[in-house]
């Protein structure tokens, strides 16, 4: 993203700089040309309706291309590539804690491997914080009681510096933290050494703990809504509105159940709110998630729903946690 953004600052300095100098030296040749001389009276113009119309219209011109092209960098500044590597990232005062899709959990740092679409869907525990990477020229509000989302393509290996960009107490300024991108082998060798089974692996045991289960089920309809295949999905609701039911739509359906309940259920479903941290309801959302790219066929993300996962959902499970 970094040369987009670039690019579009370096115009703007460009043609304000231009114009800067423009009009100072205008000021000083008509000061000069103009200046008083003993016996000239000067000469009083009534205005001219052409000259007004270009300087105004030329300006509004240049307006309107930063207007497009900025709204154009925003765009897709703003667009996660579908396939991009999702990465839950959980805010707190003060240090960021970090979750991937496969398993390994930081604080205060981010591997990621060079050359990959990275999606990161954040929330905070706490307060307003600001998920900001200068080198990357991506900064984004994360909030409580929501997730927001960002993403990155990092194009060269190095360490790079992670700042919260929004005042949020006494260590605001000492939340920071660094982003690892590494060469696709050496990312591999350090996921290989994360312990961790994948996070909808833990989402999956959650699911099982707290009874989930017992009303979402798999096999038949059960008292909840089958989950297989929903996310993504529009969903009817009761109060006759459609909602897409994205990751925010499952994290509020499990802290808030009553708000947009699915049409035809009851509204027995109790609320999570206090009962799961952010950790485990980032789990949930994620194996929710993954029953839906098993159900859909797509093998490419790790999906602990499909045979392999569910082995690995043994194996790890008492490691998970
Ligand atoms: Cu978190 Cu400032």
């Amino acid at each position: 993203m970094a040369h987009n953004v670039d690019a579009l600052y370096i115009f703007l300095l460009v043609v304000t700089g231009m114009m800067a100098l423009l009009v100072c030296a205008l000021v000083i040749y008509f000061a000069a040309r103009f200046r008083y001389r003993p016996g000239i009276r000067a000469e009083q113009i009534e205005g001219s309706t052409p000259l007004e119309v270009t300087w105004s219209a030329i300006p509004f011109c240049v307006f309107l291309v930063i207007f497009a092209w900025g709204a154009a960098v925003y765009f897709k500044e703003r667009t996660p590539p579908a396939d991009a590597t999702e990465v839950y990232v959980v805010a707190k005062q003060w240090m960021w804690k970090v979750e991937h899709a496969e398993g390994q959990r930081e604080i205060n740092e981010l591997h990621v491997p060079v050359g990959r679409d990275i999606k990161l869907i954040m929330t905070s525990q706490d307060v307003i914080h600001s998920f900001y990477i200068p080198a990357f020229r991506i900064k984004q509000d994360v909030l409580p009681g929501r997730y927001t989302v960002e993403w990155f393509k990092a194009t060269k290996p190095g360490v790079y510096h992670l700042f919260c960009a929004e005042y949020c107490g006494t260590q605001h300024s000492g939340m920071v933290g660094s982003i690892v991108v590494q060469e696709p082998a050496q990312y591999e060798a350090w996921v290989n050494a994360s312990p961790n089974g994948p996070l909808s692996a833990s989402g999956e045991k959650i699911f099982a703990e707290l009874g989930c289960s017992t009303c979402h089920r798999a096999d038949v309809q059960g008292r909840g809504p089958k989950l297989q295949g929903v996310f993504g999905k529009p969903v009817q609701l009761e109060d006759g509105r459609t909602v897409t039911a994205d990751e925010n739509y499952l994290r509020e359906s499990i802290l808030d159940p009553g708000s947009r309940r699915v049409k035809g259920f009851q509204p027995i479903m109790p609320t999570f709110q206090g009962l799961v941290s952010e950790e485990q309801v980032n789990a949930l959302v994620a194996y929710i998630k993954s029953m839906s790219t098993a159900a859909s066929g797509d093998g490419t993300r790790a999906s602990a729903a499909g045979p392999q996962g569910a082995a690995q959902t043994q194996n790890n499970g008492s490691q998970v946690q």
